[in-house]
């Protein structure tokens, strides 16, 4: 579906990108690291993983902490953000000191354990704008947007390589994060694919957008 908004978003980031002299990651998505990742242990991952329940549970104490949920997230996507943290490509200071304590096999097995996690319940969030429903799932083909869901799924579970789940994340992280790219604050991701998209969207719109995905169930 919406092929040629999907084409326009790569051009652009062919003409735009890389054009600063850091690449945005350190991590590639080798056939070997596909399979390092795939094979985590979740059960080495479990006792690792106490050491981020403080911040990351998802528990209902936690739900209005501005830590993200882990839970249920694809092992690709959060195995490539405490590498990304850990060479410095995502700056926190938080998730940097965490992450340099960790090795690569840490990072799988914890990545292995957060991924099989029930998901946190969506919460309750009234009414989400029609023009956020329009960009999830048709996007904006004057402004070159392809609908947020060709890459983050229909139901915003997300998908292979790379692609975090958004359904049921916390609202004030979603929003914080996007604000994030468009300010260039962060800038891990590949291709510049969420920079070149958000950099268009109005801070209102950002903020829709949190809401719609908050109230999604995972
Ligand atoms: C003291 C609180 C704290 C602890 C403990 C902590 N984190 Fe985090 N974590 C954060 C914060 C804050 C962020 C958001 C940082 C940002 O905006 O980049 C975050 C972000 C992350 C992300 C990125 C999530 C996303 O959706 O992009 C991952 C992955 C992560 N943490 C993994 C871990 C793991 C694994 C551990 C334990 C080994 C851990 N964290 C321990 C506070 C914490
Ligand atoms: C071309 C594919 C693509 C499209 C279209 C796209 N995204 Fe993304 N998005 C990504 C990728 C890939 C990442 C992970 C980047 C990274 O590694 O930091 C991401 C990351 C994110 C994150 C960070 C999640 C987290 O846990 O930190 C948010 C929020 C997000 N996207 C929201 C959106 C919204 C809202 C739209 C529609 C307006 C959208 N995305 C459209 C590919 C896409």
């Amino acid at each position: 579906m919406k092929t040629g908004y999907v084409l326009a978003g790569v051009l652009l980031a062919a003409v735009n990108g890389p054009g600063a002299a850091e690449p945005s990651t350190r991590l590639a998505w080798t056939p070997e690291t596909l399979a390092f990742v795939r094979n985590g242990n979740a059960d080495r991952g479990e006792v690792l993983a106490e050491a981020c329940e403080g911040c990351h549970a998802a528990t209902p104490e936690n739900a209005d902490s501005e830590f993200p949920y882990l839970q249920g997230q694809l092992a690709n996507y959060l195995y490539k953000q405490l590498q990304d943290y850990k060479t410095g490509s995502r700056s926190n200071e938080i998730m940097v000191g965490i992450s340099a304590g960790m090795s690569d096999e840490d990072m799988a097995d914890v990545s292995a354990w957060y991924r099989r996690q029930p998901a946190a319940p969506a919460r309750k969030v009234d009414e989400v704008s029609d023009a956020a429903r329009a960009l999830v799932n048709r996007g904006d083909s004057t402004r070159m947007l392809a609908p947020c869901a060709v890459c983050h799924g229909s139901s915003g579970h997300g998908q292979a390589q790379d692609t975090p789940a958004l359904a049921a994340q916390k609202a004030t992280y979603l929003e914080q994060t996007m604000l994030a790219y468009k300010s260039g604050a962060r800038h891990n991701d590949i291709y510049r694919r969420m920079r070149l998209i958000v950099q268009q969207l109005s801070d209102e719109e950002i903020r829709q957008l949190a809401r719609y995905y908050a109230g999604l169930e995972h």
